[in-house]
C-alpha cells in the first residue's frame, strides 16, 4: 500500500503558477484493508486530494497484484474491497482519476518501450528481486529458483504507470523510493533517445505518516497476520480490539503509554484532548478491559458512518465497475494520445501518411558519447573516447588483446572519473580538452549503466 499524507501539499500549494502538480498512488490489489492502510495511506491521500492546485491520479495495481497473487477470487475480491473502501472513505472520482490499471491497454504498451530503454543490470539491483536472489543463495539454490520474469519486471510496470500520466510527484513510503528513481532513469535514457516527451518524477517521502501497530505490537501488516480489518462489523471489531497485546498490570496500577500499542492507536484517532485524556487515564490507573472499550468506540464513531457507506458498495458492485470504467475512460482520454505520441517518437508509425523519413547517422540521432575500439598497423588494440560531438577526449595506448582493451573501457564506464588514476599509463586525455568535459562524458555511460 502507498502511503500519502496532507502534508505532501504544502509542496504542490507552493508553486508559483496554476498549473497543477500531479500526484499519483497505486495500490495493489491483494489483500482486505486494514487500520493501517486507513490511517496510513486512504485518510491522508483523501485529504490530500482535496486540496487545490493538486491533480491526483488514484488506481488500483492490479497488474502488480498477478505478481504476487495466483488466486483469481482474491484478486477479484481485494479490487471490489479496496474500491469501496476508498470511496467509502470519502475519495471524490469526480474530482479525481480513479481507475484500474488493467482497464488502460496503454499502460503494458508503454511499459515494453521501457522496457527497451531500461538495463538489465539496473533491474538486478531493484530491492525485492534482489531479496529473492540473495535468501535463494543463502539456502544454496539457484538464484533465481521461484522468481518470476514478473518481479523482475516489476519496476518497469510502476514507470509505465507513473511516466503515463505525466506524474510530478509520487508519495511513497521509504521501500518504494529505488522505484521511484528507476522510473527517472526511465524517463531520462528514453527523453535523451527520442527527444522530451516524458516528465521525470519524484518521490514524496512520507515521513510524518502514522505507523500504526498491530495487535502484537509490530508494525500492523498482512504478512505479520496483526491487522484489524477496517470495516469489519462492530462486534467484529470489538472483538479484534479485545486482542491486542497489553502488560499484566491490574486494575488500579499506572500503565505506560510508551510503547503501548493500544495508546498509538488511539492517538492515530482521537484529537489532542482525547489523548491527553486517555495519557491521564493510564497514569490513574485505568483497566486494560475499559482502555479497550475506550478504544473501540473512538474507532467505531470515526468507522460506523464510512462502513455503512462500504458495504452498500460492496453489495451493489455493478455500481463500483460503473464508477472504475468511467475512471478509465478519463485516465485512456490522457493515454491513448500519449501513447500515440510516444509510438511516434519511437519509429512505430504508419507508412500510409506522408513521406517515410530516411534513417539519420547513428552518431547524429543519439548524439551521445561513445568509445571507438579499433586496432591500429602495429598490430595492438586501442580505443579512443569521442563526445556527443565526435570530439576526441580520451586518447588510450596499445593494449595487447582487444579484452584488455575492453576491460580499460568497461573500469571507465562504470567508475567514471575516479577510474582514470589507475590508468594513467594507458589512457591519457586530449589536447585542450578539461578534465570536466572528459567527466561529464564518463558520468554519462555511469547514468546509463546496463
Ligand atoms: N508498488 C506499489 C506498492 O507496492 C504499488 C504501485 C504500483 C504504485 N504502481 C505504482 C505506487 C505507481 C505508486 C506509483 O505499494
Amino acid at each position: 500500500m502507498m502511503m500519502t499524507n496532507p502534508t505532501t501539499d504544502a509542496g504542490a500549494r507552493s508553486t508559483p503558477d496554476a498549473s497543477p502538480q500531479r500526484f499519483l498512488t497505486g495500490i495493489t490489489t491483494t489483500g482486505t484493508p486494514h487500520l493501517g492502510n486507513f490511517v496510513g495511506s486512504i485518510r491522508p491521500s483523501v485529504a490530500a486530494s482535496r486540496l487545490p492546485h493538486v491533480q491526483s491520479f488514484y488506481f488500483l495495481a492490479d497488474y502488480h497484484a498477478l505478481i504476487k497473487c495466483d488466486e483469481p477470487a482474491r484478486i477479484q475480491r481485494s479490487t471490489l474491497e479496496i474500491a469501496a473502501s476508498w470511496l467509502a472513505a470519502g475519495l471524490d472520482p469526480e474530482r479525481v482519476t480513479f481507475y484500474r490499471q488493467s482497464d488502460i491497454p496503454e499502460i503494458p504498451e508503454l511499459t515494453w518501450l521501457l522496457t527497451c530503454v531500461t538495463g538489465k543490470g539496473v533491474l538486478n539491483r531493484a530491492h525485492a528481486y534482489k531479496a529473492s536472489v540473495d535468501k535463494n543463495t543463502a539456502a544454496g539454490i539457484d538464484p533465481d529458483a521461484d522468481v518470476t520474469a514478473g518481479l523482475f519486471m516489476y519496476p518497469v510496470l510502476m514507470g509505465a504507470d507513473i511516466l503515463m500520466f505525466k506524474t510530478h510527484k509520487v508519495p511513497v513510503g521509504r521501500d518504494q523510493i529505488q522505484h521511484i528513481e528507476m522510473a527517472r532513469d526511465m524517463a531520462q535514457r528514453f527523453n535523451h533517445l527520442y527527444g522530451e516527451h516524458l516528465v521525470l518524477p519524484e518521490a514524496v517521502i512520507e515521513e510524518f505518516v502514522a505507523l500504526l501497530p498491530g495487535l502484537d505490537g509490530r508494525k500492523m501488516s498482512k504478512s505479520y497476520d496483526n491487522t484489524i480489518p477496517l470495516f469489519t462489523p462492530r462486534e467484529q471489531l470489538r472483538k479484534a480490539i479485545s486482542g491486542i497485546v497489553t502488560d499484566s498490570r491490574a486494575p488500579g496500577e499506572p500503565k505506560d503509554v510508551e510503547g503501548s500499542a493500544l495508546f498509538q492507536i488511539y492517538q492515530a484517532f482521537a484529537s489532542a484532548d482525547e489523548t491527553t485524556a486517555l495519557r491521564q487515564a493510564y497514569a490513574d490507573g485505568i483497566a486494560w478491559g475499559d482502555a479497550k472499550q475506550m478504544l473501540f468506540e473512538r474507532i467505531d464513531r470515526e468507522v460506523a458512518p464510512m462502513r455503512e457507506q462500504y458495504q452498500a458498495l460492496i453489495n451493489d458492485p455493478g455500481r463500483l465497475e460503473a464508477v472504475l470504467l468511467a475512471g478509465a475512460e478519463k485516465a485512456r482520454a490522457v493515454a491513448k494520445p500519449f501513447m500515440a505520441e510516444l509510438r511516434q517518437a519511437v519509429g512505430l508509425r504508419s507508412l500510409g501518411s506522408g513521406a517515410v523519413a530516411a534513417p539519420k547517422h547513428k552518431a547524429a540521432k543519439t548524439a551521445a558519447p561513445a568509445f571507438k575500439q579499433y586496432r591500429e598497423k602495429d598490430g595492438r588494440f586501442y580505443f579512443k573516447l569521442l563526445d556527443a560531438d565526435a570530439r576526441l577526449l580520451l586518447q588510450s595506448q596499445g593494449f595487447d588483446s582487444p579484452r584488455d582493451a575492453a576491460q580499460a573501457i568497461a573500469a571507465l564506464q562504470k567508475e567514471g572519473p575516479a577510474a582514470l588514476p589507475a590508468l594513467q599509463d594507458k589512457v591519457a586525455a586530449a589536447p585542450e580538452i578539461s578534465a570536466s568535459d572528459v567527466a561529464a562524458a564518463l558520468h554519462f555511460f555511469a547514468a546509463n549503466a546496463h
